[in-house]
Parts: structure tokens; sequence; C-alpha cells
């Protein structure tokens, strides 16, 4: 009996306490139900939106926004056949989790014009139409979140243009076929933010994807910014401060190609070992430093051209390519191993501009015996060439075919040029005539007048016959062989770069400069105004007294003062003008003695400034004379200008 009630009470307590249980339960669920069908408008019954049955299967929807409306995308707002959406305008659009799931014929998202645009994790999966056009456009902020699309059967074209600020966080497109990035001011790529799933199918005949950066600015391109094999990398017209070390880490980019880019800083391994990148041009760039080990991937054809390199770090480029081509830049230092190849067919160094090069700047490192090989270097234009800078030429295989012709180097001409050559292919038994014959050399201002050049270079060969036979004289004669002269914009170029650089601290000092001066300048004119006009009513009594002791008769204070400011700062205009003539003789003229006395020691002035400067330029050539005598004694003995270096 005991036992029974026991059992009994038991089983009622579990009913009971079941039954609250279920109660509860389905209570919660009937809550959370509500909350759902509540919050989630059909997209076609958003104000703004309207809806059109074209094939009464799929939707297309167009929507034009105020611009305080915000609107949310959640699961169940966009109808499961809507095929294409159109929005236009807006303060935010949100794309929430899932609201895009599933849909079998959705091909195209149009956003223009909508200040903020979010796509949340995973608001795009299992699409599967054949593609899908992502547009946005005229936009403040456009934010894709890591998976945005995700599990995706649809291949992704993306173009997003005109926009202030847009983010591309890690793994964002699931499937990308071509993204597409314009006149972006501020786009922030995270870390993996070009990494695509399921690429493996698509990717068969090789990679497919295309980026194009047109006009954009990027402040840092992080770590595996590139991660999955790439059809084709565009950059151009932008701006990229830093690109971080494996940023390019693709095993493979079919292409690769920066035109008319700004780079600051390349960092170590920017562009990773690990990358096989067939063809790479970078061209009219500018780039500041190039840090060591920056580019390490392996290329077919690797072309750096008419670009500005400010600075290319100890092994810069440390690469495989079977052909290199570095031609019509200008660099300004180029250290050490700057440039490391390996495993080349060809390498084209050509019309280069280099202000400094230091030792082995060109490093040939493994060199296959069994390919034909090709080196050629012409036309490049060098400032200052350190010692051993050009030992390459010494290092190559026998079989290698070396075109080394018509380079210029700012190196003062002396007789033995052959050592100075010798001395910087760091090989002091080499026949370094074919160098002799096709270089250039600075002829020095003396002699430059003695062979009627205009400063300039000619041909060391030619120099050397000239002025090193066995002739005890050297016949003064105009020189007809050819001459060259050393492009110094490159020069001008990188001083302008580096002053631009600081110039934000010069305009503040020239601005703090002007202040002071402005304010300076102010309190004296306040203060001889001042005392013009104490003076002139009678106050300032010593004032008058220092005038008069200067021997002024009764002449007005302020007539003076007027014309010293005149003529002052004039003094500066030295050119004779008739009418800086006219106002001497005015002056001359004057009644007033201290005009008068200005006006004698500016003729002074003038006088030796312009007639007995003749003579004194006359003194000079004489001096120049026997000066060239002495620089040829000691050319022809041997100890002209030594390299200093
Ligand atoms: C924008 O549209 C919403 C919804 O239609 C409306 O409530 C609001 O008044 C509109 N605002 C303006 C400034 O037109
Ligand atoms: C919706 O689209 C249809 C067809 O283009 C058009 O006739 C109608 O005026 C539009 N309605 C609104 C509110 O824009
Ligand atoms: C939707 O907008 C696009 C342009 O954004 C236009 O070409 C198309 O005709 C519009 N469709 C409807 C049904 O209004
Ligand atoms: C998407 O598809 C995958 C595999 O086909 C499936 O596991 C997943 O549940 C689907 N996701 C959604 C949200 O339906
Ligand atoms: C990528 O660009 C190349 C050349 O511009 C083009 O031939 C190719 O079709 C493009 N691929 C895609 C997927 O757009
Ligand atoms: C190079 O890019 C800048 C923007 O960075 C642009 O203003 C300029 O027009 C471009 N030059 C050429 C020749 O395309
Ligand atoms: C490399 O460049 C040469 C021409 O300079 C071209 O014929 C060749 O196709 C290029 N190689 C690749 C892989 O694009
Ligand atoms: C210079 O003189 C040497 C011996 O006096 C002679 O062998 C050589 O041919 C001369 N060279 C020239 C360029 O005259
Ligand atoms: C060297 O001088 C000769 C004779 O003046 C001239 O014909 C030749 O062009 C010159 N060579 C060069 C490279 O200028």
């Amino acid at each position: 009996m005991g036992v029974l009630w026991w059992y009994s009470s038991a089983v009622l307590v579990r009913l009971l306490l079941g039954g609250c249980c279920f109660c509860l339960v389905s209570s919660a669920a009937r809550v959370e139900r509500a909350a759902v069908e509540k919050s989630v408008t059909g997209v076609c019954d958003i104000p703004g939106c309207n809806c059109s049955d074209t094939a009464k299967i799929w939707k297309i929807i167009n929507c034009t926004f105020n611009s305080t409306q915000a609107i949310e995308l959640l699961p169940g707002t966009v109808p499961k056949q809507a095929m294409e959406i159109s929005i236009i305008g807006g303060e935010t659009l949100t794309v929430k989790p899932s609201a895009f799931d599933s849909m079998v014929g959705f091909n195209l998202l149009r956003v223009d014009g909508t200040r903020n645009f979010v796509i949340h994790r995973q608001a795009f999966t299992n699409l599967s139409a054949s593609s899908l056009l992502v547009q946005v456009q005229h936009c403040n902020r456009f934010i894709l979140e890591s998976n945005g699309f995700k599990n995706m059967q649809t291949p992704i074209i993306a173009e997003i243009s005109s926009c202030n600020q847009v983010t591309i966080k890690n793994s964002a497109f699931g499937r990308l076929q071509a993204g597409k990035f314009y006149n972006v001011q501020t786009l922030d790529l995270e870390e993996g933010a070009f990494t695509f799933e399921n690429q493996g199918q698509i990717g068969r005949h090789g990679p497919v994807t295309n980026l194009s950066f047109l006009n954009v600015r990027i402040s840092e391109i992080p770590k595996s910014a590139f991660l999955s094999v790439l059809a084709e990398v565009n950059i151009q017209d932008s701006i990229i401060k830093n690109i971080h070390s494996e940023a390019f880490k693709a095993s493979q980019i079919s292409s690769v190609s920066i035109v008319n880019t700004t780079i600051h800083r390349l960092q170590t391994g920017a562009f990773s070992g690990q990358s096989l990148i067939f063809n790479f041009v970078l061209s009219k760039c500018i780039i500041h430093t190039l840090e060591t080990q920056a580019i390490m991937a392996a290329f077919t054809n690797f072309t750096v051209q008419h670009s500005i390199i400010t600075d290319i770090q100890l092994t810069g480029i440390t690469s495989v390519a079977s052909n290199f081509h570095i031609t019509d830049n200008q660099f300004k230092t180029i250290q050490e191993k700057a440039f490391v190849l390996s495993n080349f067919n060809r390498v084209y160094f050509n019309h280069n501009i280099m202000l400094n090069i230091e030792k082995s700047f060109i490093t040939f490192d493994v060199i296959t015996d069994d390919e034909v090989q090709e080196v050629t270097f012409v036309g490049n234009e060098i400032h200052n060439a350190k010692l051993k800078s050009l030992n390459f030429i010494s290092h190559l295989p026998k079989h290698t075919a070396i075109k080394f012709d018509d380079n210029s180097f700012s190196q003062q001409c002396y007789c033995d040029m052959g050592k100075w050559l010798r001395d910087l292919f760091d090989n002091s038994e080499m026949n370094v005539d074919f160098a002799l014959d096709t270089s250039f050399c600075k002829v020095s201002k003396t002699l430059s007048h003695c062979f009627k050049l205009n400063e300039g270079l000619i041909n060391m060969k030619n120099f050397t016959e000239l002025v090193c036979g066995n002739e005890t004289e050297i016949y003064c004669e105009p020189y007809h062989g050819e001459t060259k002269t050393l492009d110094t914009t490159a020069t001008m170029l990188f001083d302008e770069m580096e002053e631009s650089i600081n110039s934000n601290m010069y305009i503040g000092i020239a601005l703090g400069t002007l202040l002071i001066l402005a304010v300076c300048g102010t309190v004296v004119i306040l203060l001889i105004r001042g005392g013009i006009w104490l003076k002139r009513n009678g106050y300032c009594m010593h004032f008058r007294n220092i005038r008069l002791t200067q021997g002024e008769p009764s002449h007005d204070d302020e007539r003076v003062m007027v014309d010293l400011e005149r003529n002052g700062p004039k003094n500066d205009d030295n050119e004779l003008t008739p009418e800086l003539l006219m106002r001497l003789r005015e002056a001359l003229n004057d009644p007033d003695d201290d005009i008068k006395e200005q006006a004698r020691e500016r003729i002074e002035k003038l006088y030796e400034r312009y007639i007995t400067s003749d003579s004194y330029t006359n003194n000079n050539r004489q001096d120049e004379e026997t000066h060239l005598y002495e620089e040829l004694g000691n050319l022809q003995n041997g100890h002209g200008h030594q390299s200093t270096r």
C-alpha cells in the first residue's frame, strides 16, 4: 500500500512537472515565433521597394530609400525566388547572417548611393546561380565581414567603386571570379582577405580569379592578403603605404601588374619565396624602400621599367626568373647585392639612371650552364659607383653573351681609366677595352675649354688618345666625337622627394618664421611711424637732434624715410635698368645730402659689378689656363683626379 502510494504520488509529481515544463517550452517557442513573424517584413513591403514578377517565378526587386532609412535584410526578408535586387539610397543597409540562403537563381545585387552597407558573416550561403554580380557604388562605408559569402556554388563578380572606406575581412568572398575596386579612398584589407574556398574544380585549367585595383589607397596590405591562387592582380594609379611580409603568398599568380602606383615600403618577404609568378610588371611606379629580401618569388618574366626607386636594400630582389628586364628606371641607392639573380636566361639592365651603386649591386647567384645566357648592360648612367660595384662582369660564365655598351659615368676622366674600370669590375687582370671603347667619363672644366666642349662626357678611349698620348704637348682642338651630358633631373627629383617628405616640418618652420617676421615688421613700422609722428609733433627732441647732427638741413624726415624705404629693399634688384639709372640721376641732384650719398655708393657698387667684373673674369681666365697646364701635366704623369673611392 505504502509502496503503491509512493509510486502513484511520484507519477503524479512527474506528470505535473512534465506538464509544466511542456507549458514553459511551448510558450517560449510561441514568443520566439511571434517575434520572428513580427520583425521580418518581406522586402516587397518595405517602404520604397517595388517587386515585380518578370516570369511569374523569379522576382526583380527595386528599392529606392530616402537618406534616413536604415534597412536590415534578415532571413526571410528576401523571397527565395528573388533573382535581382537593386537598392538606391538609404542611410544604412545591413545584410544579416543567412539573409540570402540556398537561393537558386539569385544573380544580381546592386547597391548604389547607400551611405553605409554592411554584409555580415554568412549573409550569403549556398547560392547556386551560374554567377552573381555584386555592385556597390557611391557609398561612404562598405564592410564585408569574414565569410560574408559562404559555401557558394556561384562564382562572384564584385565591383566596388567610388566609396570612401571599404573593409574586406578574412575569407570574405567564398568564391571570386573577379574583384574590381575602383576609386576607393581607403581600402582596408584584413589578413586572408583574398582567400577563397572550393577553387578546386573551377581552377582545373589554372587560376581563374582576377583582381584589379584602380585609383585606390591602401595603407597596409597585410600578411596573406593574397593567399589563394590568382589569375591576375592589377594595381593601377594607386597609393600603397606598406606591403607586409608574405602579403603575396599565393602559390601561383599568373600575372601581377603594378602601374603608376606609389608604394612607400615593401617589407621583407612581401613577395614570398613560396610564390610562382609568371609575369611580373612594375611600370611607372614610385617605390621608396624595398627592404632586404622584399622580392623572393620565382618568376618567368620579371620587369621593372620607367620607375623611380629610392632605396633597394641588401638582397632586396633575390629571385629566380628566366627573363629579367630592368630598364629605364631611376634609382637613388642600390645597396650591396640588391639584385641577386638566379637561373636566368636573359638579364637586360638598360637605360637606368643610378645615383649610388654599392659593391656587387648585381650578383648572379646560381647560373645554370646548360641554358643560353644573355646579359646586357647598356645605356646606363651612373653617378657614384663604388669600387667593385660592377663585379658581376667578372663572374659570368664563359659562354654568356655580354653586351656592355654606351654607359656613362659621372667620373672625371684621367689617363688610367682602364685601372678605374678594372676596380669597378674587381679584376686587375681583365682586358677592359670593351668598356673603355664604349664608356663615357666627365671632362673637367679646364679641359672642356681646351676641346671646346660644353661641359660633359666624352668617350674614355678618345679621351685617352687626346690627352694621354706620347706627344709632349696637347693640342687644344675642337672635339668632334660623341658627347653626353649627365641627366641631373634624377638628382633633383630625389632631392625633391626627400624635401616633400620633410615638407610638413619645413612648412611649419616657414610659417613660424613668417609670423615672427610679420610681427617684427609691424613693430618696426609702428616704431618708425610713431617716431615720425612724435617728432612732427615736437615730442621727440632727441630723434631730431640725431638727424640734425648728421648735417641734415630743414628737410622733412618723413620724405627721407619714404625714400629709404623705397630704395632700401630695392638694393636687391641689382639689374641695371634705365629706370634705376634715372632714379640715381635724380638722387644725385637731390638737395638732401643723405640721398646724394646713397646714390653715390650705389653707383660705385654698380660700377664694380658691371665694369670691373670683366677684367676680373679675364684674370681668372689666365689663372685657368695656368691651371689647365698643371692639370694636363698631372694627367700625363698619371696622377690625375684619382677615384677618391
Ligand atoms: C523616409 O522614409 C520613411 C519610410 O517611408 C519615412 O517614415 C520618413 O519620413 C522618410 N523621411 C524623409 C526625410 O523623407
Ligand atoms: C513599381 O514598378 C512598376 C513597374 O515598373 C511601376 O509601374 C510602378 O510605378 C512602380 N511602383 C513604385 C511604387 O515605384
Ligand atoms: C529596376 O532598376 C533598374 C535600374 O536600377 C532598372 O533598369 C529596372 O528597369 C528596374 N526594374 C523595375 C521593375 O523597376
Ligand atoms: C548549406 O549547404 C551545406 C552543404 O550542402 C549544408 O551542410 C548547410 O547546412 C547548408 N546551409 C544552410 C544554411 O542551409
Ligand atoms: C582575367 O583577365 C584576363 C585578361 O584581362 C581575361 O582574359 C580573363 O577572361 C579574365 N578572367 C576573368 C575570370 O574575368
Ligand atoms: C597616375 O595616378 C594618379 C593617381 O595616383 C593619377 O592622378 C594620374 O592621372 C595617373 N597618371 C596616368 C598617366 O595615368
Ligand atoms: C615572357 O616574355 C616573353 C617576351 O618577353 C613572352 O614571349 C613570354 O610569353 C612571357 N612568358 C610568360 C610566361 O608570359
Ligand atoms: C709611344 O711611344 C712608344 C715608344 O716610344 C711607341 O712604341 C708607341 O707606338 C707610341 N705610341 C703612340 C700612340 O704614338
Ligand atoms: C672618337 O673620336 C673620333 C675622332 O674624333 C670620332 O670619330 C669618334 O666618333 C669618337 N668616338 C666616340 C664614341 O665619340
